[in-house]
Protein backbone atom coordinates (compact mmCIF):
# COMPACT_ATOMS: atom_id res chain seq x y z
CA UNK A 1 0.00 0.00 0.00
CA UNK A 2 1.46 3.33 -0.91
CA UNK A 3 0.96 6.57 1.19
CA UNK A 4 0.53 9.68 -0.77
CA UNK A 5 2.22 11.76 1.56
CA UNK A 6 4.84 9.51 1.44
CA UNK A 7 5.86 9.65 -1.91
CA UNK A 8 5.65 13.35 -1.74
CA UNK A 9 7.93 13.32 1.24
CA UNK A 10 10.35 10.98 -0.70
CA UNK A 11 10.73 12.67 -4.04
CA UNK A 12 11.32 16.00 -1.92
CA UNK A 13 13.67 14.18 0.19
CA UNK A 14 15.54 13.22 -2.98
CA UNK A 15 15.78 16.18 -4.64
CA UNK A 16 17.14 18.12 -1.78
CA UNK A 17 19.56 15.43 -0.73
CA UNK A 18 20.98 15.65 -4.19
CA UNK A 19 21.22 19.43 -4.83
CA UNK A 20 17.89 19.97 -7.27
CA UNK A 21 16.46 21.70 -4.36
CA UNK A 22 19.03 23.68 -2.80
CA UNK A 23 19.26 25.58 0.60
CA UNK A 24 17.16 28.79 0.96
CA UNK A 25 14.95 27.73 -2.46
CA UNK A 26 11.11 28.47 -1.58
CA UNK A 27 8.91 25.59 -1.68
CA UNK A 28 5.87 25.80 -3.24
CA UNK A 29 2.71 26.65 -0.97
CA UNK A 30 0.09 24.13 0.40
CA UNK A 31 -2.22 25.07 -1.75
CA UNK A 32 0.06 25.47 -5.28
CA UNK A 33 1.39 21.75 -4.30
CA UNK A 34 -2.46 20.68 -3.69
CA UNK A 35 -3.44 22.01 -7.03
CA UNK A 36 0.41 20.95 -8.83
CA UNK A 37 -0.26 17.08 -7.49
CA UNK A 38 -3.73 16.63 -6.86
CA UNK A 39 -3.81 16.20 -3.74
CA UNK A 40 -5.66 16.59 -0.45
CA UNK A 41 -4.24 19.87 1.80
CA UNK A 42 -3.87 17.36 5.17
CA UNK A 43 -1.37 15.12 2.53
CA UNK A 44 0.70 17.90 1.61
CA UNK A 45 0.66 19.28 5.29
CA UNK A 46 1.64 16.15 6.51
CA UNK A 47 4.65 15.58 4.05
CA UNK A 48 5.73 19.15 4.88
CA UNK A 49 5.83 18.59 8.37
CA UNK A 50 7.68 15.11 8.31
CA UNK A 51 10.38 17.06 6.41
CA UNK A 52 10.48 19.81 8.89
CA UNK A 53 10.70 17.23 11.65
CA UNK A 54 13.71 15.70 9.53
CA UNK A 55 15.40 19.06 9.28
CA UNK A 56 14.90 19.11 5.77
CA UNK A 57 12.70 22.27 5.37
CA UNK A 58 11.64 24.82 7.67
CA UNK A 59 8.60 27.45 8.14
CA UNK A 60 9.23 30.30 7.78
CA UNK A 61 6.47 32.86 9.59
CA UNK A 62 4.30 34.38 7.10
CA UNK A 63 6.53 33.64 4.29
CA UNK A 64 6.03 29.62 3.66
CA UNK A 65 8.44 26.58 3.46
CA UNK A 66 12.24 26.50 2.69
CA UNK A 67 14.68 24.13 2.22
CA UNK A 68 17.29 24.33 5.07
CA UNK A 69 21.33 23.71 4.51
CA UNK A 70 22.19 19.85 4.54
CA UNK A 71 25.66 18.57 6.56
CA UNK A 72 27.67 17.26 3.23
CA UNK A 73 29.68 14.52 4.91
CA UNK A 74 32.82 16.08 4.86
CA UNK A 75 34.61 15.63 8.68
CA UNK A 76 34.65 18.77 10.68
CA UNK A 77 36.97 20.87 12.85
CA UNK A 78 37.42 18.66 16.00
CA UNK A 79 36.34 19.95 19.41
CA UNK A 80 38.92 21.78 20.93
CA UNK A 81 40.29 20.68 24.56
CA UNK A 82 40.78 23.81 26.36
CA UNK A 83 40.34 24.10 30.05
CA UNK A 84 42.75 27.04 31.11
CA UNK A 85 42.66 29.10 34.22
CA UNK A 86 42.06 32.65 34.18
CA UNK A 87 44.81 34.73 32.44
CA UNK A 88 46.56 38.30 31.38
CA UNK A 89 46.36 38.29 27.55
CA UNK A 90 49.23 39.26 25.81
CA UNK A 91 48.95 39.56 22.23
CA UNK A 92 52.49 39.92 20.19
CA UNK A 93 54.04 42.14 18.12
CA UNK A 94 53.54 39.63 15.09
CA UNK A 95 50.04 39.02 16.36
CA UNK A 96 49.78 42.68 15.37
CA UNK A 97 50.84 42.89 12.61
CA UNK A 98 48.57 39.56 11.15
CA UNK A 99 45.50 41.71 12.76
CA UNK A 100 46.36 45.13 10.72
CA UNK A 101 47.03 43.00 7.63
CA UNK A 102 44.27 40.36 7.77
CA UNK A 103 41.63 41.27 9.62
CA UNK A 104 39.98 42.26 6.17
CA UNK A 105 39.14 39.13 5.55
CA UNK A 106 40.65 38.62 2.10
CA UNK A 107 43.15 36.18 1.18
CA UNK A 108 43.83 38.18 -1.79
CA UNK A 109 43.51 41.96 -1.53
CA UNK A 110 44.98 42.78 -4.70
CA UNK A 111 42.19 40.20 -6.87
CA UNK A 112 40.04 42.82 -6.98
CA UNK A 113 35.71 42.25 -6.82
CA UNK A 114 32.97 42.84 -8.70
CA UNK A 115 33.63 45.27 -11.39
CA UNK A 116 30.72 47.44 -9.78
CA UNK A 117 29.31 48.49 -6.62
CA UNK A 118 26.37 46.21 -5.24
CA UNK A 119 23.17 47.83 -6.05
CA UNK A 120 22.26 47.80 -2.16
CA UNK A 121 25.24 49.77 -1.99
CA UNK A 122 24.79 52.10 -4.27
CA UNK A 123 21.49 53.34 -2.82
CA UNK A 124 22.81 53.18 0.96
CA UNK A 125 25.11 55.70 -0.63
CA UNK A 126 23.00 57.68 -2.29
CA UNK A 127 20.57 57.92 0.51
CA UNK A 128 23.44 58.97 2.21
CA UNK A 129 24.61 61.33 0.47
CA UNK A 130 20.96 62.95 0.02
CA UNK A 131 20.79 62.71 3.66
CA UNK A 132 24.20 65.05 3.75
CA UNK A 133 22.65 67.17 0.52
CA UNK A 134 19.90 68.08 3.42
CA UNK A 135 22.31 69.45 5.68
CA UNK A 136 20.71 73.21 6.36
CA UNK A 137 21.09 76.15 8.79
CA UNK A 138 23.53 75.73 11.21
CA UNK A 139 22.92 72.32 12.18
CA UNK A 140 26.46 71.45 11.45
CA UNK A 141 27.26 73.63 14.31
CA UNK A 142 25.55 70.53 16.23
CA UNK A 143 26.63 67.41 17.40
CA UNK A 144 23.88 64.39 17.72
CA UNK A 145 21.99 63.59 20.85
CA UNK A 146 24.32 61.47 22.73
CA UNK A 147 22.40 58.25 22.42
CA UNK A 148 22.33 58.77 18.32
CA UNK A 149 19.59 59.20 16.16
CA UNK A 150 16.14 58.69 17.92
CA UNK A 151 14.35 57.67 14.34
CA UNK A 152 17.46 54.91 13.67
CA UNK A 153 17.12 53.62 17.16
CA UNK A 154 13.49 53.56 16.82
CA UNK A 155 14.13 51.19 13.63
CA UNK A 156 16.20 48.83 15.04
CA UNK A 157 14.54 47.93 18.38
CA UNK A 158 11.14 47.81 15.96
CA UNK A 159 13.43 44.92 13.70
CA UNK A 160 14.21 43.11 16.85
CA UNK A 161 10.82 43.37 18.47
CA UNK A 162 9.53 41.30 15.15
CA UNK A 163 11.91 38.78 16.27
CA UNK A 164 10.38 38.64 19.73
CA UNK A 165 12.43 41.16 22.20
CA UNK A 166 11.22 43.73 23.73
CA UNK A 167 12.55 46.55 23.40
CA UNK A 168 12.34 50.70 22.53
CA UNK A 169 14.11 52.76 21.39
CA UNK A 170 15.78 54.40 24.72
CA UNK A 171 16.56 50.82 25.42
CA UNK A 172 19.21 50.90 22.51
CA UNK A 173 22.50 53.46 22.01
CA UNK A 174 24.08 54.08 18.39
CA UNK A 175 28.03 53.30 18.57
CA UNK A 176 30.82 53.48 16.03
CA UNK A 177 30.54 49.79 15.18
CA UNK A 178 29.97 46.55 17.23
CA UNK A 179 33.62 47.17 18.69
CA UNK A 180 32.94 49.90 19.87
CA UNK A 181 29.85 48.81 21.57
CA UNK A 182 31.85 45.54 22.84
CA UNK A 183 34.04 47.93 24.53
CA UNK A 184 31.40 49.86 26.18
CA UNK A 185 29.93 46.76 27.17
CA UNK A 186 33.04 45.35 29.02
CA UNK A 187 33.53 48.97 30.74
CA UNK A 188 29.86 48.29 32.04
CA UNK A 189 30.44 44.94 33.81
CA UNK A 190 34.02 44.90 34.57
CA UNK A 191 36.69 46.42 36.57
CA UNK A 192 40.64 45.93 35.97
CA UNK A 193 41.81 42.48 37.20
CA UNK A 194 38.69 41.01 36.41
CA UNK A 195 37.48 37.71 34.48
CA UNK A 196 35.82 37.91 30.86
CA UNK A 197 35.11 33.90 29.81
CA UNK A 198 35.12 33.97 25.75
CA UNK A 199 34.61 31.33 23.07
CA UNK A 200 37.82 29.97 22.25
CA UNK A 201 38.35 29.33 18.97
CA UNK A 202 37.05 33.67 19.27
CA UNK A 203 36.85 37.07 18.14
CA UNK A 204 40.77 38.59 18.72
CA UNK A 205 38.77 41.73 19.03
CA UNK A 206 37.62 40.71 22.27
CA UNK A 207 41.10 39.38 23.68
CA UNK A 208 42.12 42.79 22.47
CA UNK A 209 39.87 44.67 24.43
CA UNK A 210 40.50 42.12 27.38
CA UNK A 211 44.40 42.86 27.06
CA UNK A 212 44.03 47.09 26.86
CA UNK A 213 41.65 46.96 29.73
CA UNK A 214 43.85 44.73 32.15
CA UNK A 215 41.28 42.13 32.66
CA UNK A 216 41.73 38.36 32.61
CA UNK A 217 40.44 35.89 29.82
CA UNK A 218 39.11 32.42 30.56
CA UNK A 219 38.66 30.44 27.46
CA UNK A 220 36.05 28.05 26.92
CA UNK A 221 36.15 25.79 24.31
CA UNK A 222 33.92 26.25 21.26
CA UNK A 223 32.87 24.23 18.21
CA UNK A 224 31.83 24.93 14.73
CA UNK A 225 28.67 22.44 16.01
CA UNK A 226 27.17 23.48 18.90
CA UNK A 227 29.10 26.76 19.72
CA UNK A 228 30.38 27.60 23.30
CA UNK A 229 30.22 24.24 25.48
CA UNK A 230 28.01 25.50 28.18
CA UNK A 231 29.07 22.72 30.10
CA UNK A 232 32.63 23.45 30.08
CA UNK A 233 31.68 27.02 30.87
CA UNK A 234 30.05 25.37 34.14
CA UNK A 235 32.43 23.34 35.58
CA UNK A 236 35.08 26.36 34.70
CA UNK A 237 32.18 28.34 36.38
CA UNK A 238 32.55 25.93 39.97
CA UNK A 239 36.37 27.09 40.05
CA UNK A 240 36.26 30.39 38.93
CA UNK A 241 34.19 33.94 39.30
CA UNK A 242 33.93 35.91 35.84
CA UNK A 243 32.11 39.17 35.78
CA UNK A 244 31.11 38.61 31.57
CA UNK A 245 30.86 36.10 29.16
CA UNK A 246 31.10 37.31 25.86
CA UNK A 247 28.93 35.29 23.32
CA UNK A 248 28.67 35.10 19.25
CA UNK A 249 25.38 33.04 19.62
CA UNK A 250 24.71 33.53 15.45
CA UNK A 251 27.57 32.56 13.20
CA UNK A 252 30.49 33.19 15.74
CA UNK A 253 33.62 33.84 13.96
CA UNK A 254 35.84 31.79 13.41
CA UNK A 255 33.77 28.93 14.04
CA UNK A 256 30.28 29.64 12.42
CA UNK A 257 28.90 27.72 15.07
CA UNK A 258 24.86 28.44 16.27
CA UNK A 259 24.03 28.30 19.61
CA UNK A 260 21.06 25.76 20.21
CA UNK A 261 18.18 27.18 22.36
CA UNK A 262 18.63 25.14 24.91
CA UNK A 263 22.51 25.98 25.16
CA UNK A 264 21.00 29.57 25.01
CA UNK A 265 18.46 28.87 27.84
CA UNK A 266 21.53 27.09 30.08
CA UNK A 267 23.81 29.95 29.53
CA UNK A 268 20.76 32.58 30.81
CA UNK A 269 20.43 30.12 33.71
CA UNK A 270 24.60 30.14 34.30
CA UNK A 271 24.88 33.72 34.12
CA UNK A 272 22.02 34.11 36.98
CA UNK A 273 23.38 31.15 39.25
CA UNK A 274 26.97 32.61 39.31
CA UNK A 275 25.91 36.56 38.85
CA UNK A 276 27.81 37.52 35.67
CA UNK A 277 26.89 39.73 32.66
CA UNK A 278 26.49 37.80 28.98
CA UNK A 279 27.60 40.59 26.38
CA UNK A 280 26.07 39.20 23.45
CA UNK A 281 27.82 39.98 19.97
CA UNK A 282 25.10 39.69 16.97
CA UNK A 283 26.88 41.17 14.15
CA UNK A 284 26.66 37.68 11.86
CA UNK A 285 22.87 37.30 13.21
CA UNK A 286 20.95 39.00 9.47
CA UNK A 287 23.61 36.86 7.89
CA UNK A 288 21.60 34.02 7.84
CA UNK A 289 21.19 31.71 5.11
CA UNK A 290 17.80 30.03 6.67
CA UNK A 291 15.67 31.90 9.26
CA UNK A 292 16.82 34.95 10.88
CA UNK A 293 17.09 33.59 15.21
CA UNK A 294 15.95 35.80 17.36
CA UNK A 295 18.96 37.21 19.91
CA UNK A 296 19.60 35.94 23.08
CA UNK A 297 18.74 39.19 24.67
CA UNK A 298 15.08 37.70 23.41
CA UNK A 299 15.11 35.24 25.73
CA UNK A 300 16.78 37.59 28.46
CA UNK A 301 14.18 38.33 31.73
CA UNK A 302 16.38 39.84 34.24
CA UNK A 303 18.59 41.42 32.31
CA UNK A 304 21.66 39.85 32.30
CA UNK A 305 22.43 40.24 28.67
CA UNK A 306 24.33 43.26 26.92
CA UNK A 307 23.23 42.82 23.89
CA UNK A 308 25.41 44.78 20.78
CA UNK A 309 25.31 44.75 16.74
CA UNK A 310 26.49 46.58 14.21
CA UNK A 311 25.86 47.00 10.32
CA UNK A 312 29.11 46.20 9.17
CA UNK A 313 29.36 42.96 7.98
CA UNK A 314 25.93 43.21 7.20
CA UNK A 315 25.96 46.09 5.03
CA UNK A 316 29.11 48.30 4.98
CA UNK A 317 31.43 48.61 6.99
CA UNK A 318 31.95 52.13 6.15
CA UNK A 319 28.85 53.26 8.23
CA UNK A 320 30.98 52.57 11.02
CA UNK A 321 27.29 52.51 13.14
CA UNK A 322 26.75 49.62 15.31
CA UNK A 323 24.33 49.73 18.85
CA UNK A 324 24.45 48.42 22.36
CA UNK A 325 21.46 47.53 23.84
CA UNK A 326 22.29 48.22 27.80
CA UNK A 327 20.35 49.00 31.27
CA UNK A 328 22.90 51.12 32.68
CA UNK A 329 21.77 54.45 30.42
CA UNK A 330 23.00 57.17 33.02
CA UNK A 331 26.47 55.24 33.08
CA UNK A 332 26.43 53.98 29.43
CA UNK A 333 25.77 57.79 28.12
CA UNK A 334 28.86 59.03 30.41
CA UNK A 335 31.38 56.26 28.95
CA UNK A 336 29.75 57.05 25.21
CA UNK A 337 30.50 60.65 25.39
CA UNK A 338 34.01 60.15 26.88
CA UNK A 339 34.53 57.68 24.33
CA UNK A 340 33.65 58.89 21.37
CA UNK A 341 31.49 62.37 22.18
CA UNK A 342 28.93 61.93 18.81
CA UNK A 343 28.32 59.56 15.75
CA UNK A 344 28.02 61.70 12.60
CA UNK A 345 23.81 62.33 12.44
CA UNK A 346 23.67 62.71 8.59
CA UNK A 347 25.32 58.85 7.93
CA UNK A 348 22.66 57.77 10.41
CA UNK A 349 19.81 59.50 9.27
CA UNK A 350 21.04 58.20 5.71
CA UNK A 351 20.66 54.36 6.98
CA UNK A 352 17.68 55.22 8.22
CA UNK A 353 15.67 56.61 5.58
CA UNK A 354 17.57 53.58 3.08
CA UNK A 355 16.07 50.73 5.38
CA UNK A 356 12.96 52.89 6.05
CA UNK A 357 12.22 51.88 1.73
CA UNK A 358 13.27 48.44 2.06
CA UNK A 359 16.94 48.72 0.71
CA UNK A 360 18.07 46.95 3.55
CA UNK A 361 15.67 43.61 3.41
CA UNK A 362 16.48 43.47 -0.22
CA UNK A 363 19.91 43.58 0.07
CA UNK A 364 20.21 41.05 2.55
CA UNK A 365 18.29 38.74 0.45
CA UNK A 366 20.66 39.03 -1.91
CA UNK A 367 23.30 39.11 -0.11
CA UNK A 368 22.33 35.97 1.81
CA UNK A 369 22.07 33.78 -1.51
CA UNK A 370 25.09 35.30 -2.81
CA UNK A 371 27.10 34.62 0.71
CA UNK A 372 25.77 30.50 0.56
CA UNK A 373 26.92 29.99 -3.25
CA UNK A 374 30.43 31.72 -2.22
CA UNK A 375 30.37 29.21 1.04
CA UNK A 376 29.98 26.60 -1.40
CA UNK A 377 32.37 27.45 -3.91
CA UNK A 378 35.38 27.92 -1.43
CA UNK A 379 34.27 24.51 -0.25
CA UNK A 380 34.51 22.69 -3.69
CA UNK A 381 37.59 24.43 -4.00
CA UNK A 382 39.36 23.01 -0.73
CA UNK A 383 38.20 19.96 -1.84
CA UNK A 384 39.80 20.35 -5.03
CA UNK A 385 43.46 22.01 -4.10
CA UNK A 386 43.96 21.15 -0.64
CA UNK A 387 41.84 17.86 0.45
CA UNK A 388 44.69 16.23 -2.24
CA UNK A 389 47.29 16.89 0.37
CA UNK A 390 46.79 16.04 3.43
CA UNK A 391 43.88 15.73 6.59
CA UNK A 392 41.26 18.00 5.76
CA UNK A 393 38.09 19.43 8.34
CA UNK A 394 36.31 22.30 7.18
CA UNK A 395 33.05 23.94 9.39
CA UNK A 396 29.72 24.25 7.68
CA UNK A 397 27.95 27.24 8.99
CA UNK A 398 24.61 27.97 7.96
CA UNK A 399 25.28 31.81 8.01
CA UNK A 400 28.15 34.36 8.31
CA UNK A 401 31.18 35.00 6.50
CA UNK A 402 33.89 32.54 7.20
CA UNK A 403 34.99 28.68 7.45
CA UNK A 404 36.93 27.30 10.25
CA UNK A 405 39.62 24.76 8.81
CA UNK A 406 41.56 22.59 10.37
CA UNK A 407 44.59 20.58 8.73
CA UNK A 408 47.36 18.20 9.74
CA UNK A 409 47.99 18.55 13.36
CA UNK A 410 51.92 18.93 12.68
CA UNK A 411 51.25 22.16 10.20
CA UNK A 412 51.63 25.77 11.56
CA UNK A 413 50.16 28.21 9.88
CA UNK A 414 51.66 31.13 12.46
CA UNK A 415 55.00 30.15 10.65
CA UNK A 416 53.36 29.87 6.96
CA UNK A 417 52.16 33.39 7.48
CA UNK A 418 55.00 35.39 6.46
CA UNK A 419 55.85 33.21 3.42
CA UNK A 420 52.53 33.84 2.31
CA UNK A 421 52.51 37.43 3.20
CA UNK A 422 55.71 37.83 0.36
CA UNK A 423 53.42 36.10 -1.84
CA UNK A 424 50.95 38.83 -1.63
CA UNK A 425 48.52 35.89 0.08
CA UNK A 426 46.94 36.61 3.48
CA UNK A 427 46.14 34.40 5.86
CA UNK A 428 44.56 34.20 9.77
CA UNK A 429 46.29 32.03 11.14
CA UNK A 430 44.05 30.10 14.33
CA UNK A 431 46.23 31.27 16.80
CA UNK A 432 44.78 34.78 16.70
CA UNK A 433 41.53 33.66 17.92
CA UNK A 434 43.32 32.42 21.46
CA UNK A 435 45.32 34.49 23.89
CA UNK A 436 47.43 30.93 24.09
CA UNK A 437 49.42 28.74 22.11
CA UNK A 438 46.97 26.94 19.98
CA UNK A 439 45.23 26.22 16.57
CA UNK A 440 48.42 26.55 14.93
CA UNK A 441 47.32 24.09 12.45
CA UNK A 442 44.26 25.86 11.63
CA UNK A 443 42.86 29.46 9.89
CA UNK A 444 40.17 31.11 9.30
CA UNK A 445 39.39 31.62 5.52
CA UNK A 446 36.18 33.64 4.62
CA UNK A 447 34.16 33.87 1.72
CA UNK A 448 32.90 37.01 2.03
CA UNK A 449 34.21 38.23 -1.71
CA UNK A 450 34.18 36.57 -5.28
CA UNK A 451 36.05 33.27 -6.04
CA UNK A 452 37.69 34.89 -8.93
CA UNK A 453 40.54 33.35 -10.94
CA UNK A 454 43.17 35.39 -8.81
CA UNK A 455 41.75 33.90 -5.29
CA UNK A 456 41.72 30.62 -6.53
CA UNK A 457 44.94 30.65 -7.68
CA UNK A 458 45.92 31.88 -4.14
CA UNK A 459 44.86 29.28 -2.61
CA UNK A 460 46.57 26.50 -4.45
CA UNK A 461 49.50 29.10 -4.24
CA UNK A 462 49.09 28.73 -0.36
CA UNK A 463 48.20 24.98 -0.52
CA UNK A 464 51.45 24.74 -1.83
CA UNK A 465 53.38 26.67 0.55
CA UNK A 466 51.54 24.97 4.08
CA UNK A 467 52.49 21.83 2.46
CA UNK A 468 56.15 22.77 1.67
CA UNK A 469 56.84 23.72 5.18
CA UNK A 470 56.15 19.92 6.29
C1 LIG B 1 32.56 38.90 15.78
C2 LIG B 1 32.87 40.34 15.48
N1 LIG B 1 32.44 41.28 16.33
C3 LIG B 1 32.72 42.59 16.12
C4 LIG B 1 33.46 43.01 15.02
C5 LIG B 1 33.75 44.47 14.84
O1 LIG B 1 32.74 45.05 14.05
P1 LIG B 1 32.64 46.58 13.66
O2 LIG B 1 33.32 46.74 12.33
O3 LIG B 1 31.18 46.88 13.57
O4 LIG B 1 33.30 47.38 14.74
C6 LIG B 1 33.92 42.05 14.12
C7 LIG B 1 34.74 42.45 12.96
O5 LIG B 1 35.50 41.69 12.39
C8 LIG B 1 33.62 40.68 14.35
O6 LIG B 1 34.03 39.71 13.52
Amino acid sequence: MTYLYLDLEQELQQQIRHGALPAGTKLPSIRQQCQLRELSKATVLHAYQRLEAAGLITARFRSGFYVCAQPTGRPLPTQPDVTSSPQPVDMSDLMRDIMQHSAAFDICPQAGSYHELPVGITELNRAVARSLRRQKGSEHQYYDEPSGSKQLRQQISERYNRLGCRLSAADITMTAGCQHALSLALQLCCQPGDTVAVESPGFYGVLQLIETMGLKVLEIPSSPEHGIDVDALGAALEQWSISACVVTPAFATPTGALLSDDSRRKLLRLASDYDFMLVEDDIYGDLTFDIRHPPLKQLDQEGRVILCGSYSKSLSRELRLGWIVANQSPQLMRLKMVNLLALSKFTQQGLFSFIQEGGYDKHLRKQRLLLQQQRDQLIDALDQHWRPLGDLRVSQPSGGLSLWVELDPEIDLFSCYRLAREQGVIITPGNLFTAQDRYRNCLRLSFAHLWNRERHSALSKLAELIYSTI
